[in-house]
């Protein structure tokens, strides 16, 4: 089976009702990024990005895949697919893909913050998190979100996808975060790549082969999926 890698970002998730965050009326327009997702914010005011990311998990739990997570399960039948994804959110997951590593943490679980590897998955009836909230310790907790200013550790593994795959798709990033951004720098020369965006970024220098699909995912999976299968 042929590999297909995939990079999303929050374009992905526009469609089913979550805000992206570069977009005009986008999330960091609403709140301060360095607040609400840096390391020294929530040393400042751990309050605020509790309750932030509480808001965040209230909206995610409403949220349902679009056709463009679907789209990408899909593909399964007919290739090795993983899913690198700087979302937060766990629609990938809903829509049942199999392979997904999230580089940027995930809004449904929570950590110690005495033990990074003490992680716990929050449920719908219990999301909610504050300054109070103890693990089973007794240790306060944090959002497991890779906050502005920390290291991503899923980046190596995802550039060990990459540097397999034979296809690689990126769908709704504007390409501004590193280091997921240079994740295309790793894709083997010749190799095929698709960028799925409505409002396409500059593709970085050095990538070659590059297909812009200039549509949102719900409409630009599908047809990538089609065009993939005739290939066959
Ligand atoms: P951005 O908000 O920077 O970019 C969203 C991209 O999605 C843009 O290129 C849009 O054109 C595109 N887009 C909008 N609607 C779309 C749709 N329906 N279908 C496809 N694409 C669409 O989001 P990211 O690049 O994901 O990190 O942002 C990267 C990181 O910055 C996030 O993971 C987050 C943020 O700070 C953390 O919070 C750690």
């Amino acid at each position: 089976m042929k590999k297909i890698v995939v990079s999303t970002g929050a374009g992905i998730s526009a469609e089913s009702g979550l805000s992206t965050f570069r977009d005009s009326g986008g999330l960091w327009d609403k709140y301060p990024v360095m607040d609400v997702a840096s390391l020294d914010g929530f040393m400042r005011n751990p309050a605020l990005v509790h309750e932030f990311y509480n808001q965040r998990r209230r909206e995610a739990l409403k949220c349902q895949p679009n056709a463009g997570h679907l789209g990408l399960k899909e593909l399964e039948q007919w290739f090795d697919v993983r899913v690198i994804t700087q979302n937060v959110d766990n629609l990938h997951e809903k829509a049942g893909s199999t392979h997904v590593l999230h580089l940027h943490g995930e809004l449904m679980k929570i950590r110690s913050m005495k033990r990074e590897d003490r992680v716990y998955t929050l449920t719908p009836d219990n999301l909610e998190t504050s300054v109070d909230t103890r693990d089973e310790y007794g240790d306060p907790v944090r959002p497991h979100i890779v906050f502005f200013q920390e290291a991503v550790p899923n980046f190596e593994k995802a550039v060990e996808w990459v540097r397999e795959a034979d296809i690689f798709v990126v769908i709704g990033t504007s390409l501004n975060v590193y280091p997921a951004a240079s994740l295309l720098m790793y894709v083997r020369p010749g190799t095929p790549i698709y960028y799925i965006d409505p409002n396409p970024a500059k593709i970085p220098m050095g990538a070659e082969n590059v297909t812009i699909i200039k549509k949102k995912a719900g409409e630009g999976v599908p047809e990538l999926v089609e065009l993939l299968r005739s290939q066959l």
